[in-house]
């Protein structure tokens, strides 16, 4: 198992000297005071048509992290993470593995929505490389509080952000990942990626990434306390 570096804004004082959400970290944080000053955050551009920051939730020692890559449309109107279809099925999932979202923290690399008009529809955009380095001193800051014991990324963005730029999620979905963040980790495909999967492909896509979910839950019962 490799151990992987922490990548982007989680080491990078460079980065902390302007144009990250370093500067916002209050000192001795709490979730609470992130969220409140994450809700002004405006670290990068993408606040400006964001109808709000969605930050992370969960309960504050959750023993499993889930990342996601950025927001959707529901979640930018509803204000809270994995809401809309891409969260429905990510909690199908869950229980079919065997894991109360409940117990969960659930959160992004990026906490705004970043969209563009499409007649009547907001397309979502994957946030770029400044984006996604302005906004992870929050998702730092979250993991550093939550501590959880197994840390799960969705997507190449999260587990790129999380585990470094080399990590490809197609040939490395599933492994356990030796990172510092968590004593365990692994990376999946986003459930979005699934319902974007061929109609004939995707039971197959689906039931995939239900197995690399039960590896994060055989992780949570080996490690529980
Ligand atoms: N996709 C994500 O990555 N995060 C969400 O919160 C919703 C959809």
């Amino acid at each position: 198992m490799a151990r992987t570096q922490l990548s982007l804004g989680f080491d990078d004082p460079a980065g902390a000297a302007g144009g990250t959400a370093a500067a916002l970290i209050p000192p001795n944080p709490t979730l609470a005071s992130l969220r409140s000053r994450a809700a002004d955050c405006t670290a990068c551009p993408l606040y400006k048509n964001a109808t709000q920051t969605v930050f992370g939730e969960g309960p504050a020692h959750a023993p499993l992290m889930l990342v996601g890559e950025t927001p959707g449309d529901r979640e930018d109107v509803e204000g809270h993470p994995f809401v809309g279809p891409a969260g429905k099925l990510l909690d199908q999932c869950l229980e079919e593995a065997g894991i109360d979202r409940a117990e969960a923290y659930v959160s992004n690399v990026v906490k705004h929505f970043k969209w563009v008009p499409r007649g009547k529809r907001r397309l979502h955009q994957k946030p770029n490389a400044m984006e996604i380095r302005a906004c992870t001193p929050w998702l730092a800051a979250e993991i550093a509080l939550v501590k959880p014991r197994v840390l799960v990324a969705l997507g190449a963005t999260a587990a790129q952000a999380l585990f470094g730029s080399a990590f490809r999620v197609s040939r490395q979905r599933g492994e356990p990942v030796a990172t510092n963040l968590a004593p365990h980790a692994l990376a999946t495909v986003h459930p979005s990626a699934l319902l974007r999967t061929e109609d004939a492909d995707r039971a197959e896509a689906i039931r995939h990434f239900v197995d690399d979910l039960r590896r994060a839950a055989r992780a949570l019962r080996r490690e529980a306390p």
